[in-house]
């Protein structure tokens, strides 16, 4: 693998320059004054924000290129992308800014880790029917990865049923324990295991530690954290989780624009056989390397990490404050909207990081994903509120089960109003006798 000049790129202390100016609650709104106005967006799971101040270093970035693409491409672009490597690196604990690569998105560098293993399989390091664990859980996109890239090279799929609601972390070690010892029960080899940091639906902390030591020591031989949502959510230190392989989207809650994305592959002798999908002038160079130049396109949102920083740094706290307001916050807001709908948390606290399930009333007949879809676009145009909701099929025997749940987020542009509209809107549906059978498609 080819190693980095470590004089360029500028250096981690960079992140510890002196204090910046406290970000003042008008300039807070500035920053994010190009949300529509009219909506209480309580979904900053799926996409994201990205602050005006990011938006314009964005811009600042592909206007450089633009007015001298071949400069730019010749002595700006690659010490810049080493520069959010080394970032990255600072940030998630890595040893060696080698072990960060920057890519598109999390699915992309789901993709170069299962592509891996379908190579493995081609290779007979892995053997037909050889498995590969994935949660029950796990985001529908990279679900369809491992059947496009390990099913259909002769792999199984293991699937780990998850509860939900849940009570407590050791719940989800017990159900993760069973299945493993299930799926090696007849001497199938477990080869790879791909485990989310939060799930996104339900949504939910897991215990990665507790997981990767388990696979660890039934020697399942790869284990990749897709930690999508985790990245300026919740702590991520790469070396104590001990994976091999760990994502986290930059777009999602550390304020990057749409869309970039580290992958870190743990330094082994394997690692130099990791390719990124999109071949170009650097295949065989090292992922990180290949991923710094697939194809002329725009670079930007993987090169502005350095505002972001500085960002960060203007509240309290920086990011570690950031998360810890943010967490505080939507477990405020969840059992407020719990106590006033009547119903419940889908998780506790502590299994919650920025992002919280709350139960929805049972009244509103959510009956299936359907529903709850049509529910969440009636919510947007006669409410103006934005939040996923998540249906959950219920079990033989419960009476009046919760089957939607509200997945609502914090993040610091949002104002307690907008979960108090999403509590009257969700009370008026109830006092008006409204159920999911009243929407059409
Ligand atoms: C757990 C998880 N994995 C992967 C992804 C895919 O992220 P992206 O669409 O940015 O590739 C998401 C997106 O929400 C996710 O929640």
């Amino acid at each position: 693998m080819a190693t980095e000049d470590h004089n360029n790129g500028g250096t981690t202390s960079e992140v510890q320059k002196s204090k910046p100016k406290p970000i003042t609650p008008s300039e807070l709104r500035s920053e994010f004054s190009h949300h529509d106005p009219s909506i209480a967006r309580i979904n900053n799971g799926s996409f994201g924000c990205c602050p005006a101040s990011i938006i314009a270093a964005q811009e600042r970035h592909q206007l450089l290129f633009l007015s001298q693409p071949d400069y730019y491409f010749f002595n700006i672009l690659k010490p810049s992308i080493l520069r959010t490597r080394r970032l990255i690196q600072t940030l998630i604990n890595a040893d060696h800014v080698d072990e960060v690569s920057i890519v598109d998105n999390a699915t992309t560098a789901a993709a170069i880790v299962l592509q891996h293993s379908t190579r493995s399989f081609f290779s007979s390091t892995f053997q037909r029917g050889d498995a590969a664990l994935i949660l029950h859980y796990a985001y529908g996109a990279v679900k369809k990865s491992v059947e496009a890239y390990i099913s259909r090279a002769g792999g199984h799929v293991i699937e780990v049923h998850l509860p939900f609601p849940v009570k407590s972390s050791s719940e989800i070690v017990f159900e993760f324990e069973k299945a493993l010892q299930m799926g090696k029960a007849n001497g199938r080899k477990i080869r790879l295991a791909v485990i989310d940091h939060i799930t996104s639906m339900p949504c939910v902390i897991i215990p990665v530690k507790e997981l990767v030591k388990m696979c660890r020591d039934e020697g399942v031989e790869r284990i990749f954290i897709d930690g999508a949502h985790a990245i300026g959510n919740v702590k991520v230190d790469v070396k104590d989780i001990g994976a091999d392989f760990y994502t986290s989207n930059l777009h999602k809650w550390l304020f990057c624009p749409p869309s970039a994305a580290f992958l870190y592959c743990k330094m082994s002798d394997e690692v130099s056989d990791l390719h990124h999908p999109v071949v170009s002038h650097e295949y065989g160079n090292g992922l990180a390397i290949e991923s710094s130049w697939i194809g002329t396109r725009d670079y930007s949102a993987q090169l502005v990490l350095p505002e972001v920083m500085e960002f960060v740094r203007r509240f309290e706290g920086g990011i570690e404050g950031i998360m810890k307001r943010n967490h505080e916050m939507v477990v405020e807001m969840a059992k407020m909207l719990a106590e006033a709908w009547g119903t419940e948390l889908g998780a506790p606290p502590e299994m919650c990081a920025s992002l919280a399930m709350v139960g929805m009333p049972a009244c509103l007949g959510i009956q299936s994903d359907s529903d709850a879809l049509k529910l969440r676009k009636h919510l947007r145009e006669w409410f103006k509120v934005e939040v996923p909701i998540y249906y959950r099929a219920p079990v033989e025997g419960e009476v009046d089960p919760i089957t939607g749940y509200a997945r609502i987020s914090h993040q610091v542009y949002n104002a307690v109003e907008d979960y108090h509209r999403l509590r009257d809107a969700v009370q008026k549906l109830v006092q008006d006798g409204f159920t999911c059978a009243h929407l059409s498609k």
